[in-house]
């Protein structure tokens, strides 16, 4: 068998004696349902991030070009050495290839077992039947734990599609209700809205049905697509020429990151998340410049093929190769975030900071399972609500999802909590704090850990959107939908600011917490509850209370009121 591919991320630590062979990481058993397989990867994390994103910061705005970014991160020459000096050790050098801060081994399953004194198996996909090599347990010498901050592919385990999509397969459609009408603004259709959603329900519900984006300033929108998911361009023609007819005859562009494809195919399975991405991002932003990101890799089909590519950190180091990276990115993918090796989740959030440092701002679903449906899944002896990745990293805007508008709800579906491996950043302490103190019932706080980042950040309409799949309307549910409609804000306000010489935002919520939260620019939700643990925790979940909550955050965009604080502009 042959490992194609080991990467050793250099740190940025000072050299000193190579040691004895000391762990570096491990898990303690193979997460299901893979009886075992994974991989992993890292970065170094700049508090420039913070700085750059954070307003009234001397720094703020002041974000860094590729070039800048890359001096700021290289490893010290010693870290390289000593690198050298150990491949060159255990005679494996001259298969060795320096890219970036990566070393790149392309040796054998042996080699690596015998560099990282890991015991590489099989381990099957218990649901799909896939075979992959992994170890749950590597070792590098002492001194070398300092200066390398992952080796991959070791213990990542993927659930069986890496990344997963975050829509809700067969979510009911709530029935139409005719009553008084409630609070009607730009045409918002009251009635129709609140049971199922289209554009111009966004548009006017979130107050941006007349706003104008350029399609010229250089601002752009992207929509992430993995586990081979296709966006199907007759299917948004369909889509944009029923719905959203001022973009009729327009269409997006396409990047293809390690191997992927964009196939146009006739597969419901294979294409309704894109679509759905693609529908709503591009009809919504319109006519900003939308791009559907395809990044290649999944868990491989045979022992043949044994190693795989890991689609988040293909992704997120594409990207960071560019010299202009799209400034709004939406991600509609994630894990549970105990399937996740803490190291390899660090390494992701790092890369999520370097690319909110560059000034873009990565949106991500935050999941579909509420507090997930089994709260014994990582400690059999011990209840706990279970968070997501990567809605969890600090350098993410996590979007949670609603129902209804008049009012809006929070659906039960929506996910949020308190993640256990990254910390609670500044920009939302006060916020969560005064959810902690005046709103969580302190008789379920033992379930999850309070000092954790919480998300969602915000959220947005996430049930029943009407979409063209394979040439029929479908309606499709998923914090999936509220993910893109949060981007599109996100893209129009960016290109307002471009617009009026301002920088775009980068990394966007300490903004949020801040500046739109003082300017009330949020439809606070209010009622509603996020679900799971059901029948393990009774009356478990989180529910949707005054300001910021962990299941629809400081609430729905109100775009009049963002753009207002953003550039001053009154529309
Ligand atoms: C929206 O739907 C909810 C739930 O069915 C209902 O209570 C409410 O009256 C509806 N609002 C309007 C304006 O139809
Ligand atoms: C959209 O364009 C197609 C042809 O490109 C045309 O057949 C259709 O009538 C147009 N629809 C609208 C609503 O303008
Ligand atoms: C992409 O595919 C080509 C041809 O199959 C192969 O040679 C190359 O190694 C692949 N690249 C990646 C990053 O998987
Ligand atoms: C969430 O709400 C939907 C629609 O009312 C319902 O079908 C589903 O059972 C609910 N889920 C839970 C976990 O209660
Ligand atoms: C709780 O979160 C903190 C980070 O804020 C982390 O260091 C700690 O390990 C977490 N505790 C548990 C039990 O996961």
């Amino acid at each position: 068998m042959k490992l194609s591919f080991l990467s050793l991320l250099v740190g940025t630590a000072v050299a000193g004696p190579l040691g004895s062979y000391r762990v570096f990481e491990r898990l303690s058993g193979a997460p299901e349902p893979w009886a075992l397989k994974a991989e992993s990867k890292p970065g170094v994390l700049p508090s420039e991030a913070f700085d750059v994103s954070t307003p009234d910061h001397p720094d703020y705005g002041r974000h860094l070009s590729r070039v800048e970014l890359g001096d700021m991160l290289a490893p010290s020459p010693q870290s390289y050495d000593m690198v050298a000096e150990w491949l060159e050790e255990k005679g494996v050098s001259e298969k060795a290839t320096i890219e970036d801060d990566w070393v790149i081994i392309d040796g054998t399953i042996g080699d690596a077992a015998e560099l990282l004194q890991a015991e590489y198996q099989l381990f099957e996909n218990k649901a799909t039947g896939k075979l992959t090599a992994r170890t749950l347990a590597y070792s590098l010498p002492n001194a070398l734990h300092a200066h390398i901050d992952i080796a991959a592919p070791t213990i990542k385990f993927s659930t069986p599609s890496a990344m997963r999509s975050t829509i809700v397969q067969n979510y009911p459609v709530p029935a139409a209700v005719k009553s008084s009408s409630g609070d009607v603004h730009d045409g918002l259709d009251v009635v129709a809205c609140n049971s199922s959603i289209t554009p111009d329900c966004l548009k006017a519900l979130y107050k941006f049905k007349h706003f104008r984006a350029s399609a010229r300033n250089g601002n752009q929108l992207a929509l992430a697509g993995f586990i081979e998911q296709y966006a199907q361009h007759d299917d948004l023609a369909q889509f944009l020429g029923v719905y959203s007819p001022n973009a009729n005859g327009s269409d997006f562009s396409t990047m293809l990151i390690n191997n992927g494809t964009n196939l146009q195919v006739k597969d419901r399975r294979s294409i309704d998340e894109a679509n759905l991405d693609i529908q709503y991002g591009f009809s919504l932003a319109y006519p900003t410049p939308t791009v559907y990101i395809s990044t290649g890799g999944r868990p491989p089909e045979n022992i043949k093929n044994e190693v795989d590519n890991e689609p988040c950190l293909e992704f997120l180091t594409y990207l960071l190769k560019l010299d202009n990276i799209p400034q709004t990115i939406s991600i509609s993918y994630g894990d549970a975030e105990w399937t996740v090796p803490k190291n390899y989740a660090n390494t992701v959030c790092d890369l999520f900071a370097q690319i909110a440092a560059r000034g873009t701002t990565v949106l991500a679903a935050s999941g579909d399972d509420g507090i997930e449906s089994k709260c014994n899944i990582v400690d059999p002896n011990k209840l706990l609500y279970n968070p997501m990745f990567p809605g969890g990293c600090p350098f993410v805007t996590a979007v949670g999802a609603t129902y209804q508008v008049a009012p809006e709800v929070a659906v039960n579906f929506s996910g949020g909590g308190f993640s256990n491996y990254f910390a609670r950043p500044a920009y939302q302490d006060a916020a969560v704090n005064t959810y902690l103190t005046k709103h969580a019932d302190p008789a379920y706080t033992k379930y999850f850990n309070a000092s954790g980042r919480a998300y969602p950040d915000v959220s947005a309409q996430g049930v029943a959107f009407h979409t063209i799949q394979t040439g029929n309307d479908v309606p499709v549910s998923g914090t999936s939908a509220s993910c893109p409609v949060f981007a599109a804000v996100v893209a129009l306000l960016n290109s307002d600011r471009i617009s009026n010489g301002l920088l775009p935002f980068g990394l966007l919520n300490p903004w949020l917490y801040s500046k739109a939260a003082d300017a009330q620019a949020f439809n606070d939700i209010v009622n509603g509850k996020g679900l799971g643990c059901e029948g393990q925790i009774p009356g478990s979940g989180f529910a949707a209370t005054v300001g910021w909550d962990p299941v629809t955050g400081l609430g729905t965009p109100d775009f009049k009121k963002l753009r207002k604080m953003s550039t001053g502009i009154d529309s």
